[in-house]
């Protein structure tokens, strides 16, 4: 069935109250439309974990810099709504610009050690996009689980520790990465790339593999881990498109703190403590992914 479609805060209030009346429990899965795969995995652990689906679509102008791709971000309701329908969601919350950024409007939400370093770096201001917005959504829809996914590793933890500091009574989840059968993270961006591009893309998911594949063979000096990704996701050749790293980090994977003790060395005993973050450019594509080790 097709879900039904909100467009304003205080109707999706007036259905998420009576429904939360009749004591069902609420899911949400915040995106911005173009939806794939790996939102739709989304989709399934809300109805997993809650009784009504709620879907946000909103390709938030804030989040994007100047120079970024907010004007050719791709949008198209109607497909994404007939997804939607299938993966059985219940509500989409679709709200305008203005419905979300009313004249007038002058206030930002900043989460500040977390939104530092990493992306970050690259794209200044753009947590303070995603924590102003979803701190809106939030409020405009309320009470419930929300499901983020694990490829926007950093975006989780800024979002995560937005929703305890401000104590907004909601839970949030991160979920797993879900990739391509080549093992190219599953994006919205990915439609960008060129058909060339696209047989250069999986490196960078090949590259952190290899570098936990070393860590799961006993290595442990950071160095010699991010020269194992390094040498997949750079590889020597000549000619055709290639990757170009912004950054390949590997950080506490709570804190996001990066590694400094232990002279570049992790600590011996096997704990899920790491992740190995990276972020790259092919060709005018912004491609971002991670390993947890
Ligand atoms: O990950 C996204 O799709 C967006 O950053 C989010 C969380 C929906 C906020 O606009």
């Amino acid at each position: 069935m097709t879900p039904r479609v909100f467009s304003e805060i205080i109707a999706l209030r007036a259905a998420l109250d009576a429904a939360r009346g009749q004591n069902r429990t609420v899911g949400v899965v915040p995106t911005m439309g173009a939806l794939h795969a790996g939102h739709l995995s989304l989709v399934e652990e809300a109805r997993r974990r809650a009784d009504l689906v709620v879907v946000t679509i909103f390709v938030n102008p804030t989040q994007f810099g100047p120079h970024e791709d907010f004007a050719k971000y791709p949008r198209d309701l109607q497909r994404d709504l007939a997804l939607l329908a299938s993966a059985e969601a219940n509500i989409v919350f679709a709200p305008s610009v203005k419905e979300m950024y009313p004249p007038g409007e002058q206030t930002r939400v900043r989460v500040a050690e977390l939104s530092e370093g990493l992306c970050g770096a690259h794209r200044p201001g753009h947590f303070e996009g995603v924590a102003t917005i979803v701190a809106k959504l939030f409020n405009a829809v309320g009470s419930g689980v929300y499901l983020f996914g694990r490829k926007d590793y950093q975006q989780w933890r800024v979002i995560e520790r937005l929703a305890l500091d401000l104590m907004f009574p909601v839970t949030v989840v991160g979920c797993p990465v879900v990739r391509e059968p080549d093992g190219l993270a599953m994006s919205s961006r990915n439609t960008y790339l060129s058909a060339a591009e696209r047989t250069v893309a999986p490196r960078l998911a090949a590259g952190l593999a290899a570098a936990k594949q070393e860590y799961q063979a006993g290595e442990r000096r950071v160095d010699t881990l991010l020269e194992a990704a390094r040498a997949v996701i750079l590889p020597a050749t000549s000619g055709g498109p290639s990757l170009q790293l912004e950054y390949l980090e590997l950080r506490h994977s709570h804190t996001l703190a990066p590694l400094t003790a232990d002279g570049g060395r992790l600590p011996d005993e096997a704990r899920e403590e790491w992740v190995l973050l990276a972020a790259a450019r092919l060709g005018t594509t912004r491609l971002i992914d991670n390993i947890e080790f």
